[in-house]
């Protein structure tokens, strides 16, 4: 029995649902405990190539039951594209998919004060995804949330909407936005409801007793660690608490019961949306990693930002969440690079520096400093055994465990489930 943590260690997209999948097989359940539909979890298996948004996963285990914890804010629209696609693969969800009615609901109005948070931030935007998170959990925050449990509830949930709606409409209308109609929103949210009710179900004596039973339980992590609220490149960053330590609040598992805690990391670095990145590569190489590596967001398609692997932003993942293992992924988009850089840390006016020392201001500021590695120039992509690998290849990772002082578990060396290395 394990309990494992799967947690990006940088600006997500690091490939996290490719080893979610692949360590899910042998889960028994699947929980996320943060983040929203901004998330886009890439899985290639037999059933085809899908971005899961919200449904955790695992879910394309026969035995895996996957639960969406009190963490998660929930469009109930895009949870329910989602159902009907697995719907058509044959995948039924029934008695597999659990939703904690702790849940917050992403409403219409929180869709429309991102994007006119946005506008009005205008060139000092966050570049948000547009799905409504910050805004949703702004008001989970405040007290002004409207839950899965409400929802279940009429009276309760039209008792809410009238008076978020009093003041979201107010809001809408200084910043010149259209007003909402309570009675339409009511309309499709308790066509909603009807859909979803099967799947809604507090999960807390579930985990629990899966934990007594010694069950394997996975706790799948979105985003990443540099775009956490409190601890990422703020406020260039998203609205929940990405770490480890968010595990505790957003699935209410204690701290204690975590065995593997297991950061994902690419073998270089991608970004979307504003904010500093000290490797960030200039277009030739920066243009060559994003087309070779698919650098396109899964949720929105916006082309990602590129670079060098970061090893000061990774020691600090590594520390805050208390990595035990790490998994390094895409490496064999980097066979065909005659050079390979890794920044070993920072320095500013001349003086080392660490990524917790300032905010984003700060981090916009400092220099990195390189170590040059020679490229492989040989194909990486499907090998599985580690002796298979090009000598520089395995001096390029060691380097990684040596710098970061945490041991690499697994190295992915393509998109599909098997083209895997397990150390
Ligand atoms: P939000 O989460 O949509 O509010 O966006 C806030 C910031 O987090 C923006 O820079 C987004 O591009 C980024 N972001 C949110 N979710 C993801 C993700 O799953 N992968 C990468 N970046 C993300």
């Amino acid at each position: 029995m394990a309990l494992n943590v799967v947690i990006g260690a940088q600006w997500g997209d690091e490939g996290k649902g490719k080893i979610i999948d692949y360590l899910s097989e042998r889960s028994d359940y699947v929980i996320r405990f943060h983040g929203g539909n901004n998330a886009g979890h890439t899985v290639i298996n037999k059933f085809g190539k899908f971005a899961l948004h919200l449904v955790p996963s695992g879910i394309f285990h026969p035995k895996t039951k996957v639960i969406i914890g009190n963490g998660v804010v929930i469009d109930l629209q895009i949870l329910l594209e989602e159902i009907k696609m697995l719907e058509k693969c044959k995948i039924s969800l029934k008695n597999k998919l659990f939703i904690s009615p702790r849940c917050h609901l992403i409403m219409p109005y929180h869709k429309l004060l991102d994007s006119l948070h946005e506008k009005a931030k205008g060139k000092g935007k966050t570049g948000t995804t547009g799905r409504g998170i910050g805004p949703t959990y702004s008001d989970k925050v405040s007290y002004n949330g409207i839950r899965v449990a409400d929802l279940m509830n009429s009276k309760s949930f039209s008792k809410k909407l009238k008076i978020q709606l009093s003041i979201k409409n107010k809001i809408l209308k200084t910043l010149g936005a259209i007003q909402l109609n309570q009675k339409s929103i009511e309309k499709v949210f308790f066509d909603f409801r009807e859909k979803i009710k099967l799947y809604v179900r507090e999960p807390f004596s579930l985990i629990q007793n899966a934990i007594k039973n010694k069950k394997n339980i996975l706790l799948e992590g979105a985003q990443g660690t540099l775009l956490d609220n409190d601890w990422g490149t703020y406020p260039f960053v998203t609205g929940s608490t990405v770490l480890t330590g968010g595990i505790n609040a957003g699935a209410g598992i204690p701290i204690n019961k975590l065995d593997n805690i297991i950061g994902i990391a690419k073998a270089y670095l991608t970004r979307v949306g504003e904010g500093p990145f000290p490797t960030e590569l200039a277009e030739d190489l920066g243009k060559k990693l994003r087309t070779v590596g698919g650098e396109f967001g899964a949720t929105t398609g916006r082309p990602r930002r590129c670079g060098w692997l970061d090893i000061e932003l990774l020691k600090f993942a590594c520390y805050i969440n208390g990595f035990t293992k790490l998994a390094i992924t895409k490496l064999d988009v980097l066979d065909n690079f005659p050079e390979i850089k890794i920044c070993t840390h920072y320095t500013l006016r001349g003086k080392k520096v660490n990524y917790a020392d300032g905010d984003a201001n700060f981090l916009a500021k400092v220099k990195p400093v390189y170590k040059t590695f020679k490229g492989w120039g040989k194909p990486t992509k499907g090998i599985t055994k580690y002796n298979n690998l090009p000598l520089e290849v395995k001096e390029y990772i060691k380097e990684i465990e040596k710098l970061t002082g945490v041991k690499i578990k697994y190295i992915s060396t393509g998109a599909k489930r098997q083209e895997i290395i397990k150390l």
